[in-house]
């Protein structure tokens, strides 16, 4: 009697073991932009992932900086390559290797940089790219996968490609399907990953289905439940995200990849820059997505198979990238430039809210504004330039300093300038109209920055070692000349 009882305890503490291990639990990434007008210093920002418990995250490009910061740090990383570098890589397997080279072997060595990913372009298939980076995207990858087996790397790297969800289309998710421009390339692409086992990798974006069609259902945009359910045949959607999901779902599907498992490269909420870009619903839209991938529902086509991870878009924002897409482009941001909490929020790691990222090293206490004092009819060319350098985007309809008056617009936009120019005295100068204030002009939401010292002391530390080299040479070059002319 006992002597079952305790073998079916064990069988029993064996199954949970054994089920832990096996299930497989998504990860909450994030990608790292670096377009910022005020950057942080690389090493900060990998401590800042570190105290966050972030384990993954995926970068742009192969920036040496970033990547010599994330040595020794244990995130597994997703290194990418710029879309321009397509055409090269596809045509010359020596460039791919040179590439490969450089920017990963150099790199995985031990406590090096755990380099998993490689992203092939981003976002290629983009329909307002009109088909420029079609061709080049499975010729690179083909290249590239060789490139890594010369560097015994390919059972340890996976090639993919991040996709727009523009790259399939359908009323209902059931009916999904690649773009038909795209059949052919999508093909060859899903088998490539499928031989590989590699996942999909897509970006979706409800907040951008919210902004661009003023008839979609607001709720629907979010997790908390919708007047607007979409039905699809025994299916109901409650969330555009879940749809979104399931429409590639399908077009997988149709390839025969139905199987293929799926990883969101970009996914997120901006803060600012529109009327629907706000800190709550970006608090709203991130906590219910990080609580929906971890609740491992999954979705009506894939019940209980949440996507292997998402990476959030993004972790700090990136004040120099283009308005095009509207004045929100620069405040996708978890974290304001500077490295600080927007808004609470749980990754669900067990460490709790966001924590700040720490040692920021700010420029003083000090502003610059209009002067009061000056006639300031003749400051329209001094706000053009300004804002055309540093960033004004708040400012405008749907910011947070849209409401600040005439006299605060141009404050705000002769501090953005001033900070950006490192407080340097005369970038607050704008013939005499601009003046520097110690107490902060910042109202209500309206935040006026004050900039960090972003010297690059972390490349500048390498610079060092060149600069060192340098100081060598010329010493080596003045005492041969000595010796020259004795
Ligand atoms: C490594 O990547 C960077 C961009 O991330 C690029 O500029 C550089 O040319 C690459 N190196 C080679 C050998 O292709
Ligand atoms: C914030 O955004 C949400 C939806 O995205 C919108 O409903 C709400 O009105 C916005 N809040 C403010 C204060 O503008
Ligand atoms: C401040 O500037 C913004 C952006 O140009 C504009 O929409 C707003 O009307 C301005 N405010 C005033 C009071 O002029
Ligand atoms: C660079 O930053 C460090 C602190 O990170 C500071 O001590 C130093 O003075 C700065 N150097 C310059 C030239 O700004
Ligand atoms: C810091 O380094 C980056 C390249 O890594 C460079 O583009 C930027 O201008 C540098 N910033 C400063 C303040 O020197």
């Amino acid at each position: 009697m006992a002597e079952t009882h305790l073998s079916a305890t064990i069988f029993c503490l064996i199954l949970v073991i054994l089920r832990s291990s096996l299930r497989v639990e998504s990860a909450i990434g994030v990608n790292w932009g670096t377009v910022s007008l005020h950057r942080l210093s690389p090493s900060i920002v990998v401590d800042l992932m570190k105290d966050n418990k972030i384990q993954k995250v995926k970068l742009f490009d192969s920036d040496p900086v970033v990547l010599r910061a994330l040595v020794g740090s244990g995130i597994e990383v997703m290194v990418g390559i710029p879309n321009e570098m397509l055409a090269l890589l596809s045509s010359s397997p020596v460039a791919s290797d040179m590439w490969v080279r450089q920017n990963i072997s150099a790199y995985m060595v031990k406590g090096g940089v755990d380099i998993r990913y490689i992203a092939v372009g981003n976002e290629p298939f983009l329909t307002s790219y009109s088909g420029q980076f079609q061709s080049y995207v499975v010729p690179a990858l083909l290249n590239l996968q060789q490139s890594l087996a010369r560097a015994n790397l390919a059972g340890y790297i996976k090639l993919v490609v991040p996709c727009n969800a523009d790259a399939y289309e359908s009323s209902l998710p059931s009916q999904g399907a690649f773009r038909p421009d795209l059949t052919q390339i999508m093909t060859q692409l899903v088998s490539f990953l499928n031989s590989n086992g590699s996942p999909f990798v897509v970006n979706i974006y409800p907040f951008l289905s919210l902004y661009g069609n003023s008839d979609f259902p607001q709720d629907y945009a979010f997790f908390e439940g919708t007047s607007h359910p979409v039905t699809d045949g025994p299916n109901v959607y409650y969330n555009a995200f879940d749809g979104n999901f399931d429409t590639l779902v399908a077009a997988l599907n149709r390839l025969g990849y139905g199987q293929m498992p799926i990883v969101i490269g970009e996914v997120g909420w901006p803060t600012d820059g529109a009327v629907s870009a706000n800190l709550t619903a970006a608090r709203v839209f991130n906590q219910g997505l990080i609580n929906h991938i971890l609740s491992n529902k999954g979705t009506p086509l894939r019940p209980e198979v949440p996507p292997m991870d998402i990476y959030l878009f993004g972790l700090l924002d990136e004040g120099a990238k283009t308005t095009l897409p509207g004045n929100f482009e620069r405040h996708w941001g978890i974290f304001s430039f500077d490295g600080q909490a927007k808004y609470a929020l749980n990754l669900g790691m067990g460490n709790g809210l966001l924590k700040n990222a720490r040692d920021v090293q700010y420029l003083p206490s000090r502003w610059c504004i209009a002067n009061p004092s000056m006639d300031l009819s003749g400051v329209t060319n001094h706000i053009k330039l300004a804002c055309s350098a540093a960033d004004c985007t708040t400012l405008y309809y749907g910011g947070s300093c849209n409401g600040i008056g005439a006299k605060g617009n141009i404050s705000y936009a002769f501090n953005s300038y001033y900070q950006l120019r490192k407080q340097d005295s005369q970038s607050c100068e704008f013939d005499g109209l601009g003046m520097v204030t110690f107490l902060d002009p910042s109202v209500g939401d309206c935040r006026f920055l004050v900039g960090i010292n972003d010297n690059n002391s972390s490349s500048s530390k390498n610079l060092c070692g060149f600069g060192g080299v340098w100081v060598m040479l010329v010493w080596v070059l003045g005492f041969l000349r000595i010796m020259g002319s004795l």
